[in-house]
């Protein structure tokens, strides 16, 4: 493999292209799309794209759904963005009397017993509190990338998300998980302690752990389930079905 001062040249080539297709979507979203807004969960993805939000000041808007199982380290990361950027990402809690009835009819931890208890449980604490984040909003702004999962093969740039009636856009689409690497250290943007841990994919506490090498990149996620499940609900297809793998298409 090159010496370490190639590889870093490159990468960093690499990336300042990228970055320039990323600016120039995300200023044509502030423009055409208002108003916007970016969930992010912190990820390394949505790190990259709160980077070129919060620097171009493009007035698109940033909020986190705080599920009430995030890792402390995912939390902390709305502090790095307020010391960093000066800026609030605005925090979304899902509605504490629906909680409440998921927690008492079937237990805090019931999402390990079935996909069912499993996709209620974020359909409480994420996908209702998403419908209430993106209420009054032309479009919205995801990290997802193609290479993340069979489920997201087919990723557009931009799309139209009849679950919610709003353009959704994926700007990252294309980037390999290097190029996003390539990019928060180039730029040194602030990312979660756990990917120094081994997690590639972070989600709630209770349902992600470190992937071990050769694993893909979402292997952490719900690993206890089926691999082509793995959704939480957030991101349906226009038909309001999970979007799926061309195999599977009919
Ligand atoms: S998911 O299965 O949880 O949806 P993933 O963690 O790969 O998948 O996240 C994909 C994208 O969904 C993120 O880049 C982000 O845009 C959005 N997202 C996921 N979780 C959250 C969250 N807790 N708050 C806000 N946005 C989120
Ligand atoms: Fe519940 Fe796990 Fe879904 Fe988080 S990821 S909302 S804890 S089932």
């Amino acid at each position: 493999s090159p010496p370490a001062c190639i590889r870093r040249r490159v990468m960093t080539a690499l990336s300042s292209e990228l970055i320039a297709a990323l600016e120039t979507l995300l200023g044509r979203v502030a423009r055409d799309y208002a108003p916007s807004a970016l969930a992010s969960s912190h990820s390394a993805e949505d790190m990259v794209i709160t980077d070129a939000i919060l620097r171009l000041r493009l007035g698109i808007g940033i909020f986190t759904l705080d599920t009430g199982r995030l890792h402390a380290d995912t939390l902390d990361l709305v502090g790095a963005v307020r010391e960093r950027y000066g800026y609030e990402v605005r925090i979304i809690r899902p509605d504490p009397a629906a909680v409440t009835e998921y927690v008492t009819w079937f237990g805090r931890d019931a999402f390990y017993e079935s996909a069912d208890l499993r996709k209620r449980c974020c359909a409480v604490r994420k996908v209702a509190p998403l419908k209430l984040a993106l209420q009054g909003r032309t479009s919205w702004i995801t990290g997802q990338r193609r290479s993340q999962a069979m489920t997201r093969a087919d990723l557009p740039l931009q799309e139209n998300d009849a679950a919610h009636g709003l353009t959704k856009f994926n700007p990252l689409a294309d980037w390999s998980e290097d190029e996003v690497w390539a990019c928060i250290r180039a730029r040194d943007i602030p990312y979660n302690r756990l990917y120094d841990q081994g997690y590639r994919s972070i989600g709630c506490a209770p349902c992600t752990r470190p992937a071990v090498a050769g694993e893909d990149v979402r292997a952490g996620r719900w690993w206890w389930e089926e691999a082509g499940a793995r959704e939480c609900g957030l991101h349906v297809s226009p038909g309001g079905r999970l979007v799926r793998s061309k195999e599977t298409v009919s």
